[in-house]
């Protein structure tokens, strides 16, 4: 692997551990909101952002390639609503699929396949993200303000479970 693209997967290790705690910070303003269910979507939603990054460290290991860990930057702390949160849920994760792109171009760019290949469960994991979330904003933007719609899909919410991608738990290197 170049270093050019060793830089790309390791600034996208930084991106996906951004994301976990961008969604952890977003589950503590549900929390605060008394959305029980609102955040364990998040809480599920930071740990498989965890397991993305866990992915990239793991591939940028195996192919010989150095992981630099970076700063991860604080994520804001509150937003309007809990029909803002969710719009800011899909507006980050847009921004993520144009950064898998990027991705993909250099990869290509560097006639590099294997990384190529191992994009390709992002771009797939994006589609879904994409419509997870604007599957809820739409949901949200058709109860309006109505308290007894806002109930019904936290309890829809809440029922989010978390499936640990295979191999990348961080004890993967460890036999785990
Ligand atoms: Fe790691 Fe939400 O994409």
């Amino acid at each position: 692997m170049n270093e050019k693209m060793s830089d790309a997967l390791n600034q996208q290790i930084n991106a996906e551990l951004y994301s976990s705690y961008l969604y952890l910070s977003m589950a503590s303003f549900c929390k605060r909101l008394n959305l029980e269910g609102f955040a364990r979507w998040m809480e599920v939603q930071a740990l498989e952002e965890l397991s993305h990054a866990m992915k990239f460290f793991n591939f940028v290991n195996e192919r010989g390639a150095k992981v630099e860990l970076k700063a991860i930057a604080g994520p804001p702390v509150s937003w309007d609503s809990p029909l803002s949160v969710f719009e800011a849920v899909y507006e980050h994760e847009v921004k993520v699929t144009g950064l898998i792109y990027d991705l993909v171009n250099l990869a290509t760019e560097a006639r590099d396949h294997a990384t190529v290949n191992f994009l390709q469960w992002f771009i797939t994991e994006q589609v879904e993200e994409e419509t997870s979330a604007d599957n809820i904003v739409q949901k949200l933007r058709l109860i309006g303000s109505d308290g007894g719609g806002l109930y019904m899909i936290d309890q829809e919410l809440a029922r989010r479970v978390f499936t640990p991608l295979p191999g990348t738990t961080i004890l993967a290197g460890a036999g785990a």
